[in-house]
């Protein structure tokens, strides 16, 4: 039996709703702080496999989710494609040199920089119990493309958008090349043991309706039809965050087998909009889980009931802040688990 968040995502509508958290693993936990601390910083506990391993566990021990999310980041890709990566304190990652001052060709493809994440999901699958799913990941190459522009986060994706309008001929090849170590890149992680994958498009609201389509819908359509060859009857869950009015044009287009959908969007809106069946994930505001209270149990029904008519995977908008206090996670839990559907 595959457990309860692979059979929704295949399809079944369970009476008790499967749950993760994205960034579950992470510094509201203080045993990741431990670990993280004692490491010296978060690639370098990226890259010791064996503490990866741990970092994607805790949470799982703690609190028994439904699906474990291997410990990484989106970022590990252009690290892969050549690009210097750094996480400084307080400001993020910084990468370079950028696309605003190279080319890709002045890049040297690093893929031994991938080996460790893949032995981190073997150690991750080994550890795991029968019953909790795996979930591997990777950055959609639209969201990747706006940090290898810019070399650092941004606050509207500025210079991305606007490279893409101005010389759409070499913005198409930093996206195909995305495209393809991506392929690749997930590809390695089902084989090392993930169970389904996850591609995170955190800005995909930035973009106007025709490039979303040509950004955002068609270059995660390839990656979806690359996976279903290889690997058949793995799962893709799309999580255009910020999409809006067009996610369900991504839902039919990309061939998602789910689709995440973040704190904006009204449920009932995207039951009735969604195509029949697609498991959807989502979509408590994680401020709602730093605020708790009864305005937490009340949230966290609303989305259950809005759903109640499909497969639903129970998950944040977004990802856990860190001042998320722990209890608040029980009692999260907890409703999930005593919800059925009326
Ligand atoms: O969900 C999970 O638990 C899996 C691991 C995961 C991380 N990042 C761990 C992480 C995943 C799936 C991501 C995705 C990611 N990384 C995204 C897409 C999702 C999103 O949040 O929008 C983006 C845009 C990134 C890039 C990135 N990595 C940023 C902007 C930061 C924040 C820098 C900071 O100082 O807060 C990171 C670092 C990062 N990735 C942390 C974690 C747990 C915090 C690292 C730490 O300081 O310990």
């Amino acid at each position: 039996m595959p457990g309860a968040l692979l059979e929704t995502l295949s399809g079944a509508n369970l009476a008790q709703r499967p749950v993760w958290l994205m960034r579950q693993a992470g510094r509201y936990l203080p045993e990741y702080r431990a670990l993280r601390a004692d490491k010296g910083g978060f690639l370098e506990l990226v890259y010791d496999s064996e503490a990866a391993t741990e970092v994607t566990l805790q949470p799982i021990r703690r609190f028994g989710f439904d699906g474990a999310i291997l410990f990484s980041d989106i970022l590990i890709v252009p690290y892969a494609m050549g690009q210097n990566l750094e996480f400084l304190a307080g400001e993020g990652p910084r990468m370079s040199p950028r696309l605003l001052d190279t080319t890709l060709d002045a890049l040297s493809a690093v893929p031994q920089r991938l080996d460790a994440i893949y032995a981190t999901v073997a150690g991750v699958r080994a550890a795991l119990g029968p019953d909790t799913t795996l979930l591997g990941f990777a950055g959609s190459p639209w969201t990747i493309a706006t940090y290898m522009v810019a070399g650092e986060g941004s606050r509207d994706q500025h210079d991305t958008r606007a490279m893409a309008y101005r010389d759409p001929g070499a913005f198409q090849a930093i996206i195909d090349a995305i495209v393809s170590i991506t392929i690749n890149y997930l590809s390695g992680q089902i084989k090392a043991g993930a169970e389904a994958v996850q591609l995170f498009d955190s800005w995909a609201g930035s973009l106007a309706p025709r490039e979303f389509e040509r950004w955002v819908i068609a270059p995660n359509a390839r990656i979806v039809a690359a996976l279903a060859e290889r690997h058949p009857g793995v799962a893709v869950i799309g999580f255009p965050k910020g999409a809006g009015e067009k996610l369900p044009a991504y839902a039919r287009e990309t061939g998602v087998q789910a689709i995440g959908i973040d704190e904006t969007i009204d449920p009932a809106w995207a039951h009735a909009t969604l195509p029949e069946g697609l498991p959807v994930q989502g979509n408590l505001d994680p401020l709602l889980l730093l605020a708790g209270g009864d305005a937490l149990d009340h949230g966290a029904r609303a989305v259950l009931n809005a759903f109640a008519d499909r497969p639903h995977v129970f998950n944040l908008g977004h990802g856990i802040g860190q001042f998320t206090p722990i209890a608040h996670v029980e009692r999260l839990l907890s409703v999930v688990r005593e919800w059925r559907p009326g």
